[in-house]
């Protein structure tokens, strides 16, 4: 029977661009999502822009914007973001929304009339040239213990200490930089005391990872305090009703932007409120969130939920952060890695092959080392994964487009087809990296079936093209349970495979059944090798950055060649036993080599870099099957090896093996 889920990714401020870290989660919880979805579950995903609070009012006001402008402005260029690493939304919605105002009057009423809402004065900073209540983040001034100047209203980076802005010396207003004054003002307070035992039985079924459960029993130790929901005109959010000209406070509607959210898409789809929102069990909740946000949705969001009358989420899924090359994204590194600035220069799937190869059910922080980056995309998704789809494509092209009817192996087969369900079990619990460790084990094999079949020996052979079709189908089979296990993780991969394979990959249990006797699409290379200096000038001010003109070297553009393709060449060690200039081609030199028995006679153009006579006697390395070429001087039987700098076309030096070596040895 299909599930019913509804998924959810912490909801974006809209006062700032997404970087790598907002990605990341993004990024898991669509994998997730995509996961479902293949299953055959009926999984919606929602999230929306967070656009109240003071923040937000004042980077508008510091833009001349109005806060409608900017955070329009904001969501616009977050979805085209999201929609840049394919993130797949069923709904992407706003907490400044009609059904966001509606739902927050609703559950703050049901609080206040269960009693769950007190009122009392509060003492805070009052900035009387801006005439406004000051956060304490917006207050700063010297640290009252180690006097430090200035730190945070709240706390001291310098020695740790943390206060209230009432006790900084010398407190200044950052808004205008004036001298705040305090005022009394009246604040709406949740009683979060009130739901101990309901959230201690909560945390007892389950929903929760080990470590959060660990921090929610530290919380509890420390005692459940009143939560001040309500802030002061002026503010940008939604107005209390029974308290004009004050608001609450950004985080108490934020999450209720997840029901609004939902409710948008309630009305395009048929879908039924109180199965998603009062029902505990007809439908799951999910929450994938940051571990900087876990106190707001382990604690206060289930027990407003509760206090509402709705349901608590199922589970909340808590990641940790994004780090980059070993260190915390920061703007004067040049690391803090807008999503932006990553779309303009490389494509989303390698990065979401990346983070899925890291993401753990844990919560621990997750490092994004560009070197490595680079280095693990290239190998497992083009020198594996796209590496058996290229190779045996044209096989089957050669052959008359179709694959054969049978499987020669269908042992093999069958054992892809089982790692699926186990594959599927990894993304379930969220251990990606898991999963993506098995899908590339079983693309090693793959390509070693390919590899111990010699399909581009037996095409030598016209009388076993049935043995090259199978192998080849074999081949291609093995990729198609592959990409069909990796499609949640690249989906636009999945869909040029759907072109070229002419199947859908939308369900998880289609590899069930090979395809056979089909006709294949031509195919198209399905990725392509990132270039080192290109994941090198993500970082900003990089060296990279800085001299785009340094052209990457020219081996980077090339694609990978499996182990068999590279032991087609015959590399011997030869001694030059003669060398000459050659009349009229003053490039060139002509050598006579011993191969230890047999002799060549090869043309190389090194003649602007070694004199003839320097060379007589020296050991060289050289290609013993090229197809002999005729040239105007005569056949050149074979190449010798050099170094050279693709940007500096002067520099040639023969390579040469160490002493010891002689004349005939095999180079491997
Ligand atoms: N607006 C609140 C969330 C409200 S949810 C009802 C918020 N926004 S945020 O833009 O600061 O962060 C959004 C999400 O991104 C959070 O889950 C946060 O943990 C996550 N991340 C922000 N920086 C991150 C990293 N460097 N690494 C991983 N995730 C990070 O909080
Ligand atoms: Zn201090």
């Amino acid at each position: 029977m299909s599930r019913k889920i509804l998924v959810t990714s912490a909801l974006p401020y809209a006062n700032g661009p997404l970087h790598l870290g907002h990605i990341i989660e993004a990024v898991q919880t669509d994998i997730w999502v995509r996961y479902q979805k293949m299953c055959g579950n009926d999984c919606l995903y929602v999230c929306a822009e967070d656009t109240h609070g003071t923040p937000i009012m004042i980077r508008a006001q510091q833009q001349g914007q109005t806060p409608e402008q900017m955070i329009a402005a904001s969501a616009a260029e977050h979805r085209a973001d999201y929609d840049g690493f394919l993130i797949g939304f069923d709904q992407f919605h706003s907490t400044h929304s009609p059904e966001n105002v509606k739902l927050t009057h609703e559950m703050y009423a049901r609080l206040r009339d269960a009693g769950h809402i007190a009122r009392r004065s509060v003492r805070q900073a009052y900035d009387e040239q801006a005439q406004m209540f000051l956060p304490d983040r917006y207050v700063r001034g010297s640290c009252p213990r180690c006097k430090s100047p200035d730190q945070y209203g709240d706390s001291c980076e310098v020695c740790g200490a943390t206060y209230t802005p009432a006790e900084l010396i010398d407190p200044v207003s950052t808004v205008s930089s004036t001298r705040p004054v305090w005022r009394e003002s009246e604040h709406l307070f949740f009683k979060l005391g009130n739901f101990e035992a309901m959230l201690r039985q909560w945390l007892a079924s389950g929903s929760l990872q080990l470590a959060v459960q660990a921090k929610l029993n530290e919380w509890f130790e420390t005692g459940l305090q009143d939560w001040d929901i309500s802030r002061d005109s002026p503010y940008f959010g939604v107005e209390i009703p029974d308290a004009p000209g004050k608001y609450f406070y950004v985080w108490f509607d934020a999450p209720i932007g997840y029901i609004g959210s939902f409710e948008a898409l309630r009305r395009q789809r048929d879908l039924n409120f109180d199965e998603y929102w009062r029902s505990e069990s007809a439908t799951e909740l999910y929450h994938f969130i940051g571990k900087d946000i876990s106190y707001f949705h382990t604690l206060f969001w289930p027990a407003v939920l509760h206090g509402a009358g709705l349901r608590r989420p199922t589970a909340v899924y808590v990641h940790g952060f994004l780090t980059i090359n070993g260190q915390k994204m920061s703007k004067s590194r040049g690391t803090f890695i807008t999503a932006r600035r990553y779309l303009q220069h490389l494509p989303p799937e390698p990065l979401r092959y990346y983070f899925a190869a890291k993401l753990s059910d844990g919560i621990e922080d997750i490092d994004l080392s560009l070197d490595d980056f680079l280095a693990r995309t290239n190998s497992d998704l083009v020198g594996k994964l796209v590496n058996i789809a290229s190779r045996c494509a044209g096989f089957i092209e050669r052959g008359g487009g179709r694959l054969a009817a049978t499987l020669p192996d269908p042992a093999l087969y069958a054992e892809f087809v089982a790692a699926a369900g186990t594959i599927g079990a990894l993304y379930e619990s969220r251990n990606y990296s898991a999963a993506i460790r098995d899908i590339m084990a079983l693309a090693d094999r793959a390509n070693q079936y390919v590899d111990q079949h010699k399909p581009w020996k037996l095409a030598k052979e016209p009388a076993r093209a049935a043995e090259v079709a199978g192998v080849a189908t074999q081949g291609i089979n093995l990729f198609r349970v592959l990409i069909s296990m990796l499609a949640p993780v690249l989906p636009q991969m999945a869909g040029h495979a759907e072109r070229f394979l002419g199947v859908p990959l939308q369900r998880w249990n289609d590899i069930e059944t090979p395809l056979l006797d089909a006709p294949l699409a031509l195919y198209q290379p399905l990725a392509t090798r990132l270039d080192p200096a290109v994941v090198a000038a993500l970082v900003e001010g990089s060296d990279a950055a800085a001299a785009p003109a340094a052209k990457p070297a020219q081996t980077a553009s090339l694609p990978n060649i499996s182990l068999a393709d590279f032991q087609k060449l015959d590399l011997r060690i030869a001694r030059v036993a003669a060398a000459s200039t050659v009349a009229g081609a003053d490039k060139l030199l002509q050598l006579t080599l011993d191969l230890g028995g047999e002799q060549r006679n090869v043309f190389s153009g090194i003649r602007s870099a070694y004199q003839p006579e320097q060379l007589v006697g020296r050991l060289v390395l050289m290609v013993a099957n090229l197809e002999p070429r005729k040239m105007r001087f005569g056949i050149s039987e074979g190449m010798v090896l050099c170094a050279s700098n693709p940007d500096d076309k002067t520099g040639i030096f023969l390579l040469s093996p160490d002493s010891g070596a002689t004349p005939g040895m095999k180079v491997t």
